[in-house]
Order: C-alpha cells, then structure tokens, then sequence
C-alpha cells in the first residue's frame, strides 16, 4: 500500500485566533524579521480565494476519486488559511500601519491579471486554466518549502516571537506539508507537460520575489515607530536573518529550485507529513476551536 493511501482524507480544521496580545513586532526588537513574515498576510488572503476559484474550475477534469477528494480537502484548508491571515489585517491597522494600498494591488493581481479572462468555452480557455492549476503547483512547492521550514524554526521561538502568532505560522505550515503533494499530483493528471512545468514555474517564483521585496518595503517604509531611515529593508539584512535562522537560508531557498525542476521531483519527497500531523494535534487555536464548538454541548449536558 502506498504512503498516500494509508493517508487519512483531506480536512479543513477550524482555529480560533486572538490577536488583541500580539504586538506590532511580535519577533521582539526585530521589525525586518516580523514584516518579512508579515508580507504573507498580504498575499495568502487573496492568493489562496484564487486557487480555491482556480481549482472549482478543474474539478469536472477529474477522473480520479481519490485525487477529486483531496482536491476537496485542499480547496476547504486553503479557504480557511485565507480566513486566517485575512484576520490579521485589522489587528495591524490598530496598530497603525495600513495595509490597503498593497493588498488592493494583489486583489487586482489575482482578480484581474490571473482571473477568468473574457474567453469563450474552447482550447483557449482551457489552455488558461491548465496555465493557472500548473502555476499552483510551483507555487505550492514553496508553500510547503516554507510550512516545514517553520514548523522547525527553533530561532523563532529561541528570540521570543508572539506565541499566537507562531501557531498561526505552524498550523498554517502544518497543512501546508499534509497537503503538499495535492497541487502537483493534479497538475500532472490534467496536464503535466514539463515545458508548462518550467514556465509556470519561473513566473511563478519571479512573481513571489517581486511581491515579497515589495511587501517587505511597503511595511518597514510604513511602521509608524520605525521613523528616520531605520525603516529600510536590505538584502544583507535578509542573509544575515537566514543564518541566525530566523528567516530561511538563501541557500535552503536555492537547492529548493532544481528540485522542483528534476524530471524525478514529488512533492512527497518534501517535509514530514508525521510532524505536521503532530503539530495539528497540538495546535492551540485548533484546541480553542474544537472547545470552543464543544462547549455548548457541555453546556447542555450539565443543564440537563
Ligand atoms: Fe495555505
Ligand atoms: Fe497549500
């Protein structure tokens, strides 16, 4: 029997988060490290409320049950990874840095540039939409990339980092290991053709650096207690962060490249999906959700 059979089904877990302790630089005296790490709360609302729209499009191409409820899986997680960070956002406007101008940026690109188009049904269409679900399957190489690097993170914990924070961090992370093989096992059976494989690939990870560099700019030139030029972002800041292992290695970032593009890649080779699984277990705003739905239920059977 294959691993991923073995594999309980896809689910999406419900969290509870309060941010209300959390503050501005939650990585204390760090503000390039937290808004580094913040940049993904202004791409992953938007981000992922497009692979969910991308892949209710695919799913009548597939011809796989077991593929077609792991995609189901993946399309519930993905929604509630998008909740999550999305409700990170008015927690930052309090605080007094406003993220608007940039997220209504990535909204246009998700919503406009990689949207539906205005194509009617046919090769065109179709060749658009095997474009988008191969782009998610790059895309989802670093997801995962990233979710096993924090899951592993020591430093982060090691310097103080908001204890929220880091559980939305790894619970998000979590998932994104248990579901790392989802994106490209359906890449390859709708489409799988390497030359897509490649060009999806390179757009996808240009994409990823321009926005996060921008991201990053966007928050230190924003932070209202960062004033008179410390608010600039560099990129030997972002190198020495990687080695104090705060932030992942340029290095980590580069062998992560020619694996993704080796004829011989699956994402099951990537992470653990044991630790994951453990850590979703443990997860404190997994635990608050699931008191928080029993709770009446308690509530009932003592009144009774
Ligand atoms: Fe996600
Ligand atoms: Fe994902």
């Amino acid at each position: 029997m294959s691993n991923k059979q073995a594999q309980a089904p896809l689910k999406a877990r419900k969290v509870s988060f309060a941010w209300e302790e959390t503050p501005l630089h939650w990585i204390p005296g760090d503000p390039f490290t937290t808004h580094t790490i913040n940049v993904l709360h202004l791409l992953l609302p938007a981000g992922e409320r497009w692979f969910v729209h991308v892949y209710k499009q695919v799913l009548p191409y597939i011809k796989d049950e077991r593929l077609r409820a792991d995609v189901i899986g993946f399309i519930g997680q993905e929604a509630m990874h998008s909740q999550a960070h999305d409700e990170v956002l008015p927690h930052l406007r309090e605080q007094g840095l406003d993220p608007t101008p940039y997220t209504a940026q990535v909204d246009w690109l998700f919503e406009k540039l990689l949207g539906d188009r205005t194509l009617p049904p046919g090769k065109a269409r179709e060749w658009w939409l095997m474009e988008r679900v191969a782009t998610i399957a790059a895309i989802e190489h670093y997801t995962a990339f990233l979710g096993n690097w924090v899951l592993n993170a020591d430093a982060l914990d090691r310097r103080g980092a908001d204890p929220t924070m880091l559980d939305l961090l790894r619970w998000h992370g979590a998932e994104e290991v248990e579901h790392r093989s989802v994106a490209f096992d359906l890449f390859l059976h709708v489409d799988g053709g390497y030359r897509r494989r490649v060009r999806t690939w390179a757009a996808a990870f240009g994409a990823l650096v321009f926005l996060w560099q921008r991201g990053v700019r966007f928050f230190m030139a924003n932070d209202p207690t960062l004033v008179g030029g410390s608010g600039k972002a560099s990129v030997r800041e972002f190198l020495a962060k990687g080695r104090e292992g705060v932030l992942p290695t340029t290095g980590a970032m580069a062998r992560s490249i020619p694996r993704y593009l080796s004829r011989a890649y699956h994402p099951s080779q990537e992470g653990s999906t044991r630790q994951a699984l453990a850590y979703l277990a443990a997860s404190p705003a997994a635990l608050a959700a699931e008191a928080r739905e029993q709770a009446p239920e308690v509530r009932a059977k003592g009144a009774a």
